[in-house]
């Protein structure tokens, strides 16, 4: 259990996760409880990307609750942006990150939750609040879900791949994206398009799809998803060895992500 006594101006790793999976598992609660609400739904860059009240109040509440315990840390969060910070700790908040399923009803979206200590990811949270599924982890600490511990993906070839991929809310890229993904498909098994990036990461991390690739995504959809990844053993970069950022994140078993990745390259996936 979190609590004030622990506060320090730099925590360890592992109570980060901690304070990750409490806010994640409260915000939860919180969207779990107004998933049939007749909310309200805004638009945001696009007409197709949407937001709802239930968004907004779930960070919020994870907002408040890091204001109230971790006052001078720093926070990055989808709807209510940034807050500058002093402690060297920041946090990535997604409060729903799969909106669009959340409004159709689709069970699969989830808090996305990940703190960062100068510069770098040591703690993270992905929380799925209809399945309640809750995926973590901890810098040098290995990922989990549940308390089953995450060990990556399947070893299978090109050809064998079900590779997730998602969409940005932009037509011009949709439409370079679906080009990818025409010259993908017929050297791969497969592809899904399950709708959040954050689970999408963790899938791969528990081994229900071999890889995922996605251009356009923001911190908060990956950082938690990515270390969870990483510490379940998978590859996660961008191309050309890059780091992931928002021109490319990719994720696979190390021999799959030889083979992938190098395709993805040939395709100019990551090409603005
Ligand atoms: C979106 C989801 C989706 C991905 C989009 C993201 P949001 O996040 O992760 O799977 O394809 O690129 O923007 O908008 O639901 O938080």
């Amino acid at each position: 259990m979190w609590c004030d006594g622990l506060v320090t101006p730099v925590p360890s790793a592992s109570a980060l996760t901690e304070l990750a999976t409490e806010l994640a598992t409260g915000a939860g609660d919180l969207i779990r409880a107004h998933r049939h609400d007749h909310f309200a739904v805004d638009t945001k860059s696009t007409p197709t990307d949407v937001v709802t009240e239930v968004d907004r109040a779930a960070e919020a509440f994870i907002r408040s609750e890091l204001a109230r315990l971790r006052p001078d840390d720093a926070v990055l969060g989808e709807e209510a942006g940034r807050r500058t910070g002093s402690s060297g700790v920041r946090w990535f908040v997604d409060p729903i990150d799969g909106t669009v399923n959340f409004v159709l009803g689709l069970p699969q979206y989830a808090v996305s939750i990940a703190a960062e200590v100068d510069g770098r990811i040591v703690a993270g949270c992905v929380h799925n609040p209809v399945s309640r599924e809750l995926f973590r982890a901890t810098l040098g600490d290995g990922a989990f879900v549940g308390e089953q511990r995450l060990l990556g993906p399947r070893d299978v070839p090109l050809y064998r791949a079900v590779v997730g991929t998602g969409f940005g809310y932009d037509a011009a890229q949709r439409a370079r994206q679906a080009a990818v993904v025409a010259a993908l498909l017929p050297r791969i098994a497969d592809i899904r398009r399950l709708g959040s990036a954050a689970l999408d990461l963790c899938a791969v991390a528990a081994g229900r799809l071999d890889a995922y690739f996605e251009v356009g995504l923001n911190p908060w959809d990956w950082a938690a998803g990515a270390l969870i990844a990483r510490e379940a053993g998978c590859t996660v970069s961008g191309l050309h060895g890059r780091e992931p950022s928002a021109q490319m994140i990719a994720v696979a078993g190390a021999a799959l992500a030889r083979q992938l990745f190098g395709l993805l390259e040939e395709l100019g996936a990551d090409n603005p």
